[in-house]
């Protein structure tokens, strides 16, 4: 089965041979193929080029895209999508004057989800969040990695890695499923800490392998949850089972974990709203992608990732939404590139490289996914006739999406 699209106004992120990332001054580059052609075999992305060598399919579905853009999907690398219930009332209490680390310390947040999480059933939860899966896909999200973290006891934290087991099984977009046990001190191990991080090694951890739910590991390093030392027990304790770190670090303290974070070999260290140069020295040279989760600083209003200043030192970005009931009650991968642009001052180019190739990085799915490249995964955005990709973000608050193309089908 063929689907040749024709007449594209703008065929966004084409790249002829696989790269897996774009650091600094490349992201300023977005190559760009006017007035193209892309076509596709079965799932996978078969040829592209300028309609002037568009080729003669016999049998082929042809998509005539006069006017309008196609990109590749977005790629969230790091979601919460997996909870129960919502916290709105924390939202207003925080409309009223009360910041999130007070309510984390009058028992809320994610002590909040925790209780409610337990107190649902696997299908319940389920039923929840394959609800929010498919809105972003409608959104544009043809790839999304989803964290556990709302149990913080064993059956919790493996009632949450099936539900995203059965979100694998049932859709055909990728999904990778982070173990994140070190999400926050349960209140009983408030004074406790090494017996809590020892049931998430001892326990939790053997259990998680057996029934093989994690693809990556990741904890909460940050001032009152998780400290650099503890972070990197439980980073070591997941390598012992495969899990590579991918690490919530630097939201409102920079204490040094980033560099614990490279040493242990994160794939990604996330959040970066407070990052200081020693920070930025680490991340140079290494392996790991930084990811701004721009959201996140929106809706609980605290400090943007420096992006320029990083992009400046040579690093790579990634975007990704951080979609969770109580910091970024959002998965729209379209608002973080407009705000990305707006409030980060990132180039439309920085923004959709960071939310697509940067993003597959942070995923490790880059070789598949996140760019239009022979061979790749046929995941794409189909706009509606627009003027040029600029009104992506320029329209903020606009839906500009015609499509969407997942594994070579489009989803309605
Ligand atoms: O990425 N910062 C840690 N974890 C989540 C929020 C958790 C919550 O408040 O439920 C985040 O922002
Ligand atoms: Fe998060």
């Amino acid at each position: 089965m063929k689907t040749l699209f024709t007449n594209i106004k703008e065929l966004l992120q084409v790249r002829e041979t696989s790269i897996d990332k774009v650091s600094g001054k490349e992201m300023a580059t977005l190559p760009i193929i006017k007035d193209a052609f892309l076509l596709v075999e079965n799932d996978i992305i078969i040829d592209f080029g300028s309609m002037d060598v568009c080729p003669k399919i016999e049998n082929a579905s042809i998509i005539d895209a006069t006017g309008k853009v196609i990109l590749p999907t977005w790629i969230d690398s790091h979601t919460h999508i997996v909870y129960a219930g919502n916290r709105i009332q924390e939202f207003v209490d925080r409309i009223n004057g009360l910041s999130y680390e007070e309510i984390f310390n009058r028992g809320g947040g994610i002590l909040n989800s925790a209780k409610k999480l337990n107190e649902a059933s696997e299908d319940e939860i389920y039923e929840q969040s394959k609800i929010r899966l498919e809105e972003v896909m409608q959104q544009g999200t043809g790839a999304v990695e989803i964290k556990s973290g709302y149990g913080l006891t064993v059956e919790g934290e493996l009632k949450m890695l099936r539900v995203i087991k059965r979100l694998k099984e049932n859709y055909t977009l990728p999904i990778k499923a982070t173990f994140l046990g070190a999400h926050a001190f349960p209140s009983e191990y408030k004074d406790n800490h090494a017996a809590y991080i020892d049931l998430i090694i001892n326990e939790m951890l053997p259990k998680i392998a057996e029934e093989n739910l994690a693809d990556y590991i990741d904890a909460f390093l940050e001032t009152g949850y998780f400290s650099v030392e503890e972070t990197i027990k439980i980073m070591k304790a997941g390598k012992k089972y495969g899990l590579i770190p991918k690490i919530h670090v630097n939201q409102f303290t920079a204490i040094e974990g980033i560099k614990a974070c490279v040493e242990n070999g994160a794939l990604s260290v996330d959040h970066l709203e407070i990052v200081n140069d020693e920070d930025i020295e680490v991340l140079k040279n290494s392996n790991t992608m930084p990811v701004a989760l721009p959201s996140c600083s929106y809706f609980i209003s605290i400090p943007y990732t420096p992006a320029r200043k990083m992009m400046n030192a040579g690093l790579p970005i990634a975007l990704a939404t951080d979609y969770n009931p109580g910091t970024t009650p959002s998965g729209n991968m379209n608002f973080v590139v407009a705000t990305a642009c707006i409030k980060m001052k990132m180039t439309p180019e920085e923004a959709i490289n960071a939310a697509t190739i940067n993003g597959a990085y942070a995923m490790g799915i880059s070789n598949t996914h996140g760019s239009i490249t022979k061979g790749k995964k046929a995941n794409i955005i189909i706009t509606k006739p627009i003027t040029t990709y600029y009104q992506l973000p320029y329209e903020f608050g606009s839906n500009l999406i015609e499509k969407v193309m997942i594994n070579g089908k489009l989803i309605s």
